[in-house]
């Protein structure tokens, strides 16, 4: 394995981080035993009703609780996580770190989740696209790129299809990869099926990142918190690229209280009830005579095939007069007249079933008749 600065843009690799207030001297809770007047910041709690008594200060550049939180949730240590704001950030510090505008390419696996793409068209990244097959890896075809991608991008489970890469796909893609790109495995559903994590390939492989998110299993999308894992030189390059203060103090303060014993075992009861209503859910779907296929799932959604396109677009619409939003994934590559349906509350799908309970496909196709 060459060095991993090797494959990150040369700028970075020679670049001195901006050196924060934060980053030179860490607050770490001690922000009333000393007399900080190193940041241009306002003095006292300040005039506002807001929890946190610090909050007229920067936050740590990692946060320590937080940082200390996630590393005994993932089992890793603190050097091998940088918290972002959502997996999204992750995706794009990944690509400006090692991207170079113009000249690289980033690899992804349609139909997967659209923000590499739009991070990477945003940053001036080529894209080059190994369809999967059969919602797996194409190995041979992925053969065919080694050398010609610094980043590759793998979803699992994948967003919208739902269901876990294989392992050993993974790992030989990893392996195929490894002189000449990242591996980026996204796992922002991971807690659907946390025994499948490659987590546990970052100690084997310097040239892996893993991707997570508070936003899906830990129902916190509107706090913006997510990690990336990694070995220390990945981290070290993507902490130049972050902004200097990248986790506000009360997201902190809300994430790691989450990340406790208290707080996990909460996630894991919301876990299973999801569990639970995605395979009712899946049943239901199979019964329906305007269903051609249910993918499988490993996540908190479900994607299904409609039998045509009439028929998808009058699910949809009959769904979205009733204020019942669903996603149209029917765009996406090889999701033609496809819907993906998220795991609300047990009344939110009854709601939906109930909506949907006198739906016939002969009546999509009257109502584009008439
Ligand atoms: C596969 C995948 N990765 C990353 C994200 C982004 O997650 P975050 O909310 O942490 O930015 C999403 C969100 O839908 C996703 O589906």
């Amino acid at each position: 394995m060459k060095n991993i600065n090797a494959l990150a843009r040369q700028e970075i690799v020679d670049m001195v981080p901006y050196q924060s207030a934060r980053r030179l001297e860490a607050g770490n809770g001690e922000f009333n035993s000393k007399i900080w007047l190193n940041a241009n910041e306002a003095s006292g709690p300040g005039i506002y009703s807001i929890n946190g008594d610090c909050i007229n200060r920067y936050p740590d550049f990692q946060p320590n609780n937080l940082i200390d939180a996630y590393s005994q949730y993932s089992g890793l240590n603190n050097e091998n996580i940088l918290a972002t704001r959502g997996a999204d950030e992750g995706i794009e510090l990944i690509i400006r770190t090692f991207c170079r505008a113009y000249q690289d390419n980033i690899l992804i696996c349609p139909p997967t989740y659209g923000m590499y793409a739009i991070s990477a068209e945003n940053h001036g990244a080529g894209i080059v696209k190994v369809p999967l097959v059969e919602q797996q890896l194409d190995i041979t075809a992925l053969e065919q790129q080694v050398g010609k991608v610094n980043v590759v991008f793998l979803c699992s489970p994948g967003n919208p299809t739902g269901n876990l890469l294989n392992k050993d796909d993974i790992i030989r893609t990893i392996e195929l990869f490894a002189d000449t790109a990242i591996v980026v495995v996204d796992e922002a559903y991971i807690e659907f099926s946390p025994q499948n994590t490659a987590a546990n390939l970052l100690a084997k492989y310097p040239h892996v990142v893993v991707l997570r998110t508070l936003s899906k299993a830990f129902a916190l999308a509107g706090l913006r918190c997510g990690f990336t894992l990694a070995n220390t030189d990945i981290i070290t390059l993507l902490s130049k690229v972050i902004a200097p203060y990248p986790v506000p103090a009360p997201i902190a303060e809300i994430a790691s209280e989450v990340l406790s014993n208290k707080g996990l075992e909460q996630v894991k009861v919301r876990v299973q009830e999801t569990i639970i209503q995605r395979n009712s859910l899946t049943s239901w779907l199979n019964e329906q005579t305007w269903c051609k296929a249910v993918f499988n799932s490993d996540a908190n959604f479900v994607l299904f095939r409609c039998t045509d396109e009439k028929t998808k677009n009058s699910i949809f619409t009959i769904l979205a007069e009733q204020g019942i939003l669903i996603r149209d994934q029917s765009k996406q590559m090889q999701l033609a007249h496809c819907l993906r349906i998220s795991i609300g509350s047990e009344r939110e799908l009854t709601v939906l079933k109930q909506t949907l309970a006198t739906f016939t496909p002969s009546q999509a196709f009257n109502e584009v008749v008439e």
